[in-house]
């Protein structure tokens, strides 16, 4: 009587809670709404209890809640009968297609018990990836910014779903913010690259995220005497963000496997289902 939705972390298997990975093993069925998704659960899944559901590339608010209509209908009676579990990348509350899930499950099969199994959010693997610390006493908002947005004020933000890095640049850098770019970040499908030249991240890739600082904080933990002054004063956007100020690929905490081009293309289909990427040509 229960679907899981269980956050699979950023895109590496071993990235998986023990606890997602654990339910995952036991599931009857795991429904993945993209490629990418599918990939990592299929570390844990065998091919055969995953199931895969169609989500149409628009942004209609119409056809999106049809879609999810069906989505739920195909899932309800699969976690009636026994365990059913619905993956996303990262954690599924945030900025996920799971919520579309949990509202039409609500609403249309609310018998259908619901529990979620917090993943890895980018929102946090971001830190580690790009050497960023957000120290005690900082605050760190959370945006969107798709098709060259690029919103500004606080003094710490994380961008998600920067498709036009170019754009949101040099707006950003207009406004007074560093910034360093993550691309791909601990996952296995693609190449990791962190960098702090927008130029290198022209060719559009949805999973691209940025983290912005504001040039003139001046907040400084006490340890931050010890570190090495050499260091900072090369470091590419402040004390705390370590960058070689160009690209790197393949960080060793969150290596590359290679960049294949069709992947990029392949594997937006997470994006499509939110209604975030749609393919070149297709009307929006
Ligand atoms: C629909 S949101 C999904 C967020 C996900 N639920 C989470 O908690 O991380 C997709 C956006 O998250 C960011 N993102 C997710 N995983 C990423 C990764 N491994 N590397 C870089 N950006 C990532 C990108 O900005 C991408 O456009």
């Amino acid at each position: 009587m229960t679907l899981y939705g269980i956050g699979l972390g950023p895109g590496t298997a071993d990235l998986v809670t023990v606890r997602g990975r654990r339910i995952l093993e036991a599931a009857d069925v795991v429904y993945s709404p993209g490629r990418l998704s599918r990939s990592v659960a299929a570390e844990h899944v065998p091919e055969d209890r995953i199931g895969d559901l169609d989500f149409p590339m628009t942004r209609d608010e119409d056809e999106l809640r049809r879609a999810w209509r069906e989505a739920a209908e195909e899932m309800a009676p699969r976690a009636r009968e026994g365990t059913a579990a619905f993956v996303t990348l990262g954690d599924p509350n945030v900025y996920s297609t799971f919520g579309h899930l949990r509202r039409t499950l609500s609403a249309f099969h609310a018998d259908v018990d619901i529990e979620v199994v917090p993943g890895v959010s980018a929102v946090t693997a971001f830190t580690t990836a790009l050497g960023v610390e957000i120290a005690s006493g900082a605050s760190l908002t959370l945006h969107e910014a798709a098709r060259g947005a690029a919103p500004t004020g606080p003094d710490r933000m994380i961008l998600f779903k920067v498709t036009d890095v170019p754009t949101t640049h040099e707006q950003l850098v207009d406004a007074g913010y560093d910034v360093v770019y993550g691309r791909r970040l601990c996952m296995e499908q693609g190449e990791t690259v962190v960098t702090d030249d927008p130029r290198t991240l022209d060719e559009r890739d949805y999973y691209t995220l940025a983290y912005a600082e504001k040039h003139d904080l001046d907040s400084e933990p006490a340890t931050a005497a010890f570190e090495d002054a050499e260091s900072e004063r090369t470091a590419g956007i402040g004390p705390r963000v370590q960058t070689d100020g160009g690209a790197r690929s393949g960080s060793g905490l969150c290596p590359g496997d290679g960049f294949r081009r069709e992947t990029v293309s392949m594997e937006r289909a997470e994006g499509e289902a939110c209604g975030d990427e749609v393919p070149e040509g297709k009307p929006r």
